[in-house]
C-alpha cells in the first residue's frame, strides 16, 4: 500500500496528519516513557474484546500484539501513512489478521456500515479537534453492528492542582508535538452521538487517563 490520497474535509485534520507524518519518525523514542506504563495496561485494556475490531487511530501499532485469542479479525486505521508504516512493522507481532487502512476517522469513507462487534481508539479523541470530534464519533456508530462496544482512552485535565501544573507545563509540547489536548469534551461528545450509549467510565490512573466504554444502540 502506498501513501494514499484520502477524503479529509477538515483542514485541521490535515495539519495534524501532516503532524504524525514528521512525528512517525521520532514517536516510539519519544513517547517511551510514557510507553513503558501504558504497556502494562493495554493487554487489560483490550480484554473482553471479541470478533470483528475497529482500532481508530492505531498509531504505531502498540496494541497489535495486545488483542486477545476471541479477536478474529482487526482493522487498524489511521489517517498518517508513516504512522501506519510503522505500525505495520509490527504486524507480524499481531494476534489476529490484520488489515491496515489508511483514512481518516472523521469519514471512514473506506469503511462498510454495521461491520465491527468492537471499536477501539486510545489517545485518538485527544487528537481529535474539539469541532470534529463529533464526525469521528458518529462514523463509530455507522460502523458498528447494533449491540456493538466500544472502549475508548483519552486523557483529560486533572482536578488535582500538583498534578494540573504539571500538564499545564506539558500542554504546550504535547499540542505541539501530538496534537492533544487535556481540555477535549470527549465524553460529553460520546453522550451526545445517536447511536452511541455510555455504559461505563473510570479512571485508569490518577484523574488524567479516562476510560470510556459503551454500546451501539440503533
Ligand atoms: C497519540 S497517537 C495514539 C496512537 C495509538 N492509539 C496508541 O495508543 O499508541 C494518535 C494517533 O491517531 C491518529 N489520528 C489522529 N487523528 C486522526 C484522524 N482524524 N483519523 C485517523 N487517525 C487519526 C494519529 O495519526 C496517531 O497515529
Amino acid at each position: 500500500m502506498g501513501n494514499e490520497r484520502i477524503d479529509m474535509p477538515h483542514e485541521k485534520n490535515r495539519e495534524n496528519r501532516d503532524r504524525y507524518n514528521i512525528t512517525a519518525w521520532f514517536y516510539d523514542i519519544l513517547d517511551y516513557p510514557w510507553e513503558l506504563q501504558y504497556r502494562k495496561w493495554r493487554p487489560r485494556l483490550l480484554e473482553g474484546l471479541r470478533g470483528d475490531v475497529l482500532e481508530a487511530g492505531v498509531g504505531t501499532g502498540r496494541n497489535l500484539r495486545h488483542y486477545p485469542p476471541s479477536v478474529t479479525h482487526l482493522t487498524a486505521l489511521d489517517f498518517s501513512f508513516a504512522m501506519l508504516q510503522r505500525a505495520r512493522r509490527r504486524a507480524q507481532g499481531a494476534t489476529c489478521p490484520v488489515l491496515f487502512v489508511q483514512d481518516d476517522a472523521c469519514t471512514m469513507a473506506s469503511l462498510a456500515s454495521e461491520r465491527y462487534d468492537w471499536v477501539v481508539a486510545f489517545f485518538l479523541c485527544c487528537v481529535l479537534p474539539e469541532e470534529v470530534q463529533h464526525e469521528a464519533l458518529t462514523q463509530f456508530s455507522r460502523v458498528l453492528r447494533p449491540g456493538g462496544k466500544f472502549r475508548l482512552l483519552e486523557m483529560v485535565y486533572s482536578k488535582d492542582p500538583v498534578l494540573r501544573r504539571r500538564q499545564d507545563r506539558f500542554a504546550p509540547f504535547v499540542e505541539k508535538v501530538y496534537g492533544a489536548r487535556f481540555d477535549r469534551y470527549t465524553l460529553a461528545h460520546v453522550r451526545n452521538t445517536p447511536g452511541l450509549t455510555v455504559t461505563a467510565t473510570r479512571f485508569i490512573k490518577h484523574d488524567t487517563y479516562l476510560l470510556i466504554e459503551g454500546v451501539c444502540e440503533k
